[in-house]
């Protein structure tokens, strides 16, 4: 693998899913792929999970690990060619990523949607500038229009705990504040339409996501039918994608707030969110506390998909 952004760079996932399970039962097997080679972990946006899983998981390999926070102590890039350099930004994009390269072997990259330009976010201009001018394998962190580790390990968690072969699984949309990048939801159904899953996608009328997302999943408007006889789960928020609405909140409405009567019409669903989540909006606390909710082990598995992807990338630098 030289590059990890979305679905179709993983392969087949029955296999992906075998290499994520054996390697979750022997962490340290592959330690010598990582000596002497080094991880460089640039965060443009803010992290919890993927900063300390895939750190976990480089150090596992045997990898040396370095982390950058963009936004706290470093030079404010400015991403744009043709920019004149007057303001606050004293540094290139252009010359900031060979640099970076020239320091490391493997670069993660974590810049989510800026909401300033649809086409710019959906060309995913800030990792793609890594992956044409570092020189080096290039992974997501969570770009602008996917976060395929969160996904991979979202599959992981519902092939660990899915009781039929074909489990049906809803991605809702559930109330929040601010408006979110659609990343989490584009991928979530990215990943779940490479399966045979039965996948339903509910939201609120104007929350539809991009089409390609969308594929093949069935979009039912009405929450509660969707969540009929579902065998897990999937809460998140996403802001607008359709325009002109584009990273817009259209509804902060509670009534789409996943709560043990939202539940109790499931088939005894598992609760999934990526984390971090707003209690009491996304889901409740009863939902969110109760045997049925899968997010510590969810979150415990994003060191499982970052280790598969870094063994991956390390066997192709062999
Ligand atoms: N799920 C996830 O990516 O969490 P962080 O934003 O904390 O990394």
């Amino acid at each position: 693998m030289r590059n990890f952004t979305t679905v179709n760079d993983i392969g087949n996932l029955q296999d992906a899913v075998k290499e994520a399970l054996e390697v979750k039962a022997n962490r340290f097997a592959y330690k010598h792929l990582g000596e002497n080679k080094t991880l460089l972990m640039i965060f443009f946006n803010s992290s919890l999970r993927t900063r300390l899983s895939t750190q976990k998981a480089a150090l596992n390999l045997g990898m040396n690990v370095i982390v950058l926070d963009v936004n706290q102590g470093a030079w404010k890039l400015e991403t744009e060619r043709g920019v004149i350099m007057d303001g606050d930004k004293p540094e290139h994009l252009l010359e900031a990523v060979p640099v970076m390269g020239s320091y490391c072997d493997v670069i993660g990259v974590r810049a989510f949607a800026r909401f300033e330009s649809k086409a710019d976010d959906y060309e995913e201009k800030i990792i793609n500038q890594f992956i044409q001018y570092s020189g080096r394998p290039v992974f997501s962190m969570e770009a602008a229009t996917r976060h395929p580790l969160q996904s991979f390990a979202d599959l992981i968690t519902i092939e660990e705990h899915k009781t039929v072969a074909r489990p049906k699984v809803v991605l809702t949309w559930a109330p929040h504040p601010k408006a979110l990048p659609q990343a989490v939801p584009n991928s979530f159904a990215e990943w779940m339409n490479a399966t045979d899953y039965e996948f339903v996608i509910t939201h609120p009328k104007g929350y539809e996501l991009a089409p390609e997302f969308v594929g093949n999943a069935r979009v039912e408007y009405d929450q509660d039918k969707a969540l009929e006889g579902a065998d897990f789960v999937y809460a998140k928020n996403w802001s607008a994608y359709a325009d002109p609405n584009y990273g817009k909140v259209l509804s902060t409405d509670r009534a789409w707030t996943i709560t043990t009567e939202k539940m109790a019409l499931t088939n005894n669903a598992f609760f999934m969110h990526c984390l971090p989540v707003r209690r009491n909006m996304i889901v409740s606390d009863d939902v969110i506390e109760s045997p049925r909710s899968l997010v510590i082990p969810e979150a415990a598995n994003r060191e499982i998909s970052a280790q598969v992807v870094l063994k991956r990338i390390l066997e192709g630098l062999q």
